[in-house]
């Protein structure tokens, strides 16, 4: 049968049509597939999610935030949800609102590209500039209330990491009957955490590794190196109430994400963002360094496609080698 598609944009008049209309969304979110490859001695496995409606794994938490704001009384029919990011986040939060007839209010830096800001017009969204990075989330939080929003922050968010625990990591037990391994990029630690939750109560040993901009705040550093999606700076609420489920911080420099696009890409015919290029490259360290045994099932996620960077096409080239350097590691 036909699935009726949600009356995308139709104010709802109560709070139950809310809720209803959200249920009616989240069975367009979500079971992504899962990709298995056998690389050398190993098992590769990347959960595909720009298969998403906007194209990441960020409308999955957006519909969760949204609906527990709902829930929890502090939304209603016709509201306004705002979010700071320029990305992902933006994207699906932008997405969702208009969808349910709320009206999204999207905090953006100045300095993001036109492109970014486009999807987020396109998508329902209302952009209000950051002209001064220092700024901070204090006064993001005094704007959205004088604006009349709900800010959603899925820094300190605890709906952004119960998203993953309920439904990207029950989906990947399905798919992966033995994970060995789970090796994500940090952005706000939601994806990381939420599924280490879940692994940590089916499969007690499975290795947890976060992956992270060499000379970030989360390894230690002062926040050096920078990888799209990828948090350098700050070490989020969520990722540090959650951090005791993660066994290892590997550090990538962003010349290695574009090696892990380029080795994904030739290996596996998939083409990812910088942050699957960055866990790929932690991956083939874990590997090198014997941190796995031979046999081993790997994870990682696909959070977005290469598609969402056509800027970075001049700096990558199949076959130029440098992803050789990570995937020799595989087989040796
Ligand atoms: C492309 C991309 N990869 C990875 C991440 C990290 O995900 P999380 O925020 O769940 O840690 C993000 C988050 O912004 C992202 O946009």
């Amino acid at each position: 049968m036909l699935q009726r598609i949600p009356a995308y944009g139709r104010r709802a008049s109560s709070r139950e049509e809310l809720l209803a209309l959200i249920d009616r969304i989240r069975g367009i979110i979500g079971s992504t597939p899962v990709r298995c490859f056998q690389l050398g001695g190993y098992r590769l496995c990347v959960k595909l999610e720009y298969v998403n409606p906007t194209g990441s794994h960020k409308d999955r938490i957006a519909l969760y935030m949204v609906r527990g704001a709902i829930e929890s009384g502090v939304l209603g029919p016709g509201g306004c949800v705002a979010e700071v990011s320029s990305g992902n986040t933006a994207a699906s939060v932008a997405w969702i609102s208009w969808s349910l007839g709320l009206r999204p209010v999207l905090f953006v830096e100045s300095r993001a590209s036109e492109t970014k800001k486009s999807l987020i017009r396109m998508l329902g969204g209302e952009i209000v500039e950051i002209h001064d990075e220092g700024l901070g989330r204090d006064w993001v939080r005094e704007r959205a209330e004088e604006l009349g929003c709900v800010l959603l922050d899925q820094l300190s968010n605890e709906y952004n990491h119960l998203a993953h625990y309920e439904t990207t990591a029950v989906e990947l037990l399905n798919q992966v009957s033995q994970v060995d391994a789970f090796v994500m990029g940090v952005g706000t630690g939601g994806t990381i955490t939420g599924v280490a939750r879940r692994l940590r109560e089916s499969q007690g040993n499975a290795l947890v590794a976060a992956v992270t901009p060499r000379g970030s705040k989360l390894a230690g550093g002062p926040g050096a190196d920078t990888i799209e999606g990828l948090t350098s700076h700050t070490v989020p609420e969520v990722y540090q109430r959650h951090s005791s489920l993660i066994d290892r911080v590997v550090e990538v420099e962003s010349s290695e994400a574009l090696a892990g696009i380029e080795a994904l890409a030739s290996a596996t015919g998939i083409l990812a963002g910088p942050s699957t290029g960055a866990a790929l490259a932690a991956a083939s360290k874990l590997v090198a360094e014997g941190a796995l045994d031979t046999g081993s099932t790997v994870v990682i996620v696909a959070a977005d496609s290469l598609a969402r960077y056509p800027q970075l096409s001049s700096q990558l080239r199949l076959g130029s080698g440098r992803g050789d350097v990570l995937l020799n590691s595989w087989w040796s």
